[in-house]
């Protein structure tokens, strides 16, 4: 059997599988360092300078992880009893072992989107009535961009501008999981700051496309830092000479930023071999993520299994008829023709 460290699979389960490149090994080895528990860590406290500039926040705050990232901003917008409006497929609502409610105390209302993506008539129809004392006080708003369910889907800016209205005009936050913005706004040409500014909160991950071993940052105001701060620490997400992981950081921002389009077409090569296979039919992806209906007699969970037996490593979504494929910076796109040829001989099987 074929070993997932074996240097020849191709490993397109998830973006968060890439391992640290030389040069950025050797970025972390040289960082310099302090405890950032007392906000000493110069390198941390660079890589948040910088990330708050790029997206026209006043400031940010580094965490281990996305899900901290979400959330600590969730925390920090909502109450007991509250009300957090997200979409059905989210990564809120699905794969943060329902956080809002067990932290937080707060219930999520949800709204079905389109790839993960719903308008601003979809969210003036479930706004409550804060007279109504029957009613949860609803106080935020989540999105996803790019939406990982919805298959990296990008929220046009128009539509994230109408959403991000509706919730202002209704006393609501809005809080964006950018965990994969940096895809958006490659794939899309909007800047950074433009997504960010329909948010009062951004989360952003360096672990996934940008191929850091770890870390996220929250995006906020000034005003609202000493709490996300205080949320942090109470999760355990204190953390002292970071600026090691930090450092990885930085040197993804300069090195691995732009060169997200490599993955962008490299998911297309590979949708477009997919559209070739029997049995096998996928939509042309946006971004990273790509995911594959499977109408082979075999299903998707064994289909991934002859994947794997090929060499390419993939995930079936739970007992559903559909695999995820996810491009990175360890599968250039040199090696998209090789995948689509082991994927044909998986589904030939
Ligand atoms: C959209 C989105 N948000 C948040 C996260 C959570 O990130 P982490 O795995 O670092 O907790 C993920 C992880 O895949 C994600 O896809």
């Amino acid at each position: 059997m074929l070993s997932q460290y074996c240097m020849d699979v191709l490993d397109l389960r998830s973006d968060t599988v890439t391992r640290p490149t030389p040069g950025m090994r050797k970025a972390m080895a040289d960082a310099e360092v302090g405890d950032d528990v007392y906000g000493e860590d110069p390198t941390v406290n660079r890589l948040q300078e910088s990330v708050a500039a790029m997206l026209g926040k006043e400031c940010a705050l580094w965490v281990p992880t996305g899900t901290m990232a979400n959330q600590i901003a969730v925390g920090a917008l909502v109450s007991q009893g509250d009300e957090i409006v997200c979409e059905r497929g989210s990564h809120i609502v699905n794969y943060e072992g329902a956080a809002a409610p067990a932290l937080w105390g707060a219930q999520t209302l949800v709204i079905d989107g389109t790839r993960g993506i719903f308008d601003a008539e979809a969210l003036r129809a479930v706004l409550r009535r804060s007279e109504d004392v029957h009613a949860p006080l609803q106080k935020a708003v989540a999105v996803e961009n790019t939406h990982n369910r919805g298959g990296g889907a990008v929220w046009p800016i128009a539509t994230l501008r109408a959403v991000s209205q509706v919730a202002r005009e209704a006393g609501l936050a809005l809080h964006l999981d950018g965990a994969r913005l940096w895809n958006a706004h490659v794939a899309s040409g909007v800047a950074l700051s433009e997504y960010a500014a329909c948010a009062d909160t951004v989360s952003v991950a360096l672990s996934k496309g940008l191929g850091a071993p770890a870390g996220s940052l929250v995006a906020t105001t000034r005003a609202r830092l000493p709490l996300l701060r205080r949320l942090r620490k109470r999760l355990g997400g204190g953390m002292r000479q970071v600026g090691i992981l930090a450092a990885a950081g930085l040197y993804a921002l300069d090195h691995h930023l732009r060169r997200l389009e490599e993955d962008h077409r490299c998911a297309k090569a590979l949708a477009e071999g997919v559209q070739g296979i029997r049995g096998l039919r996928c939509a042309t992806p946006e971004t990273n993520l790509l995911f594959v209906d499977v109408d082979l007699p075999m299903g998707a969970i064994a289909f991934a299994a002859a994947c794997k037996a090929e060499g390419v490593l993939c995930n079936a979504e739970g007992g559903k008829a559909r695999v995820r494929l996810v491009t990175h910076l360890d599968v250039p796109l040199a090696r998209a023709g090789e995948a689509i040829a082991r994927l044909k001989r998986a589904a030939t099987r």
